[in-house]
């Protein structure tokens, strides 16, 4: 399909996560199906003092795209600043970052600080748009918190500043990752702007994507959560929306396998020392549930060797196979 000139391949893409959706993560998401992936948030105050590093979070490989890079900041000449760097790597689209709620980044008055002070969400997109011929996106939450919901209000405002597509993450600020994402906030939003709208928030399973896509009409799905250390959750979901049928989840030997891929892209792009620090909490994930798994877990996180990791992994693999495996 055609999203604002981009040609994806379906309709369910890979949510920014910071710490997580690093290239090789969006490398693996890309391989098991989203049809598109985005950079790490990234600070546009950071990228006037230190350029190299924040532009390091935003560089990407030709074979993620389609890609957006994402950036936030309170300062409408910073982002405009930041949007002209990350453009210069040539993403597909550009997306701006006002649902964040870390402390650090709301206290700076960015991320979903900014849905508290509307018309800075004005002049920040405006300044964006008018620096940029790149499509222009937002991210959003519903609101603050529950007596200032305004994402209907500033999907609309970004809209007429030249915004040409906005994701609803339909929780407030002050629910953080808690309680559960209001559907319907996305169909009021969609029922409330002609650009494109990506609905998110709480979908865990394919048919949730397909539901997302039925009760609030959103144009696109994107998923965050449920991804870690699970990427096939994308493609799984784009052939419940394609066929209505659930594919079978992956055994765990075919997870670990899976999850041995992404040490090596690991390994490969970000460098042994941060490969095995990083990819601790992604092993965590695949093998979540896992027999015997909390025992081989305790192994590799003490293990500062990326070979006996992986040989560790591959043994685990093995004895999964066999039936007397690794039983705890
Ligand atoms: C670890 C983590 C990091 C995140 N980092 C970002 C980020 O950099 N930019 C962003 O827009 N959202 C970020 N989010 C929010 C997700 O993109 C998404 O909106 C949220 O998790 C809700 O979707 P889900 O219910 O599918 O997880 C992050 C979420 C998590 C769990």
């Amino acid at each position: 399909m055609d999203f604002l000139g981009i040609k994806l391949d379906g309709r369910v893409v890979l949510a920014p996560m910071a710490g997580v959706t690093d290239s090789p993560f969006r490398i693996l998401a890309r391989r098991w199906g989203a049809a598109m992936v985005y950079t790490e948030l990234a600070s546009s105050e950071a990228m006037i003092r230190d350029s190299a590093r924040t532009r390091k979070l935003m560089e990407f490989l030709p074979e993620e795209r389609p890609v957006g890079i994402q950036i936030f900041g309170a300062n409408p000449e910073a982002m405009a600043v930041a949007a002209a760097e990350a453009e210069s790597l040539n993403p597909d689209l550009l997306d701006i970052n006002f649902g964040c709620p870390a402390k650090k980044v709301v206290r700076g008055g960015s991320g979903a600080a900014v849905l508290q002070d509307l018309d800075l969400l004005r002049r920040i997109v405006a300044r964006v748009t008018g620096r940029v011929g790149l499509p222009v996106t937002v991210k959003i939450r519903s609101g603050w918190d529950s007596e200032s919901i305004v994402a209907v209000e500033a999907a609309r405002i970004a809209e007429g500043e030249g915004a040409r597509a906005v994701t609803v993450h339909a929780r407030t600020r002050a629910m953080g990752f808690g309680g559960s994402a209001d559907w319907d906030m996305i169909r009021r939003v969609r029922e409330s702007v002609g650009i494109p709208v990506i609905g998110n928030g709480d979908v865990r399973e394919p048919a949730d994507a397909a539901g997302m896509l039925d009760k609030t009409g959103c144009d696109l799905v994107m998923i965050g959560r449920a991804a870690l250390g699970r990427p096939w959750l994308l493609g799984a979901a784009q052939h419940y929306i394609d066929s209505g049928e659930t594919k079978d989840e992956p055994s765990n030997e075919e997870r670990v396998r899976v999850c041995l891929e992404h040490y090596d892209l690991a390994l490969r792009l970000n460098g042994e020392r941060r490969a095995v620090l990083e990819m601790r909490k992604h092993i965590g994930w695949y093998l979540k549930g896992m027999p015997g798994a909390s025992r081989v877990k305790q192994a590799v996180f003490h293990e500062t060797d990326p070979g006996r990791v992986r040989k560790m992994l591959g043994e685990y693999r093995d004895g999964l196979n066999e039936k007397k495996g690794f039983i705890n």
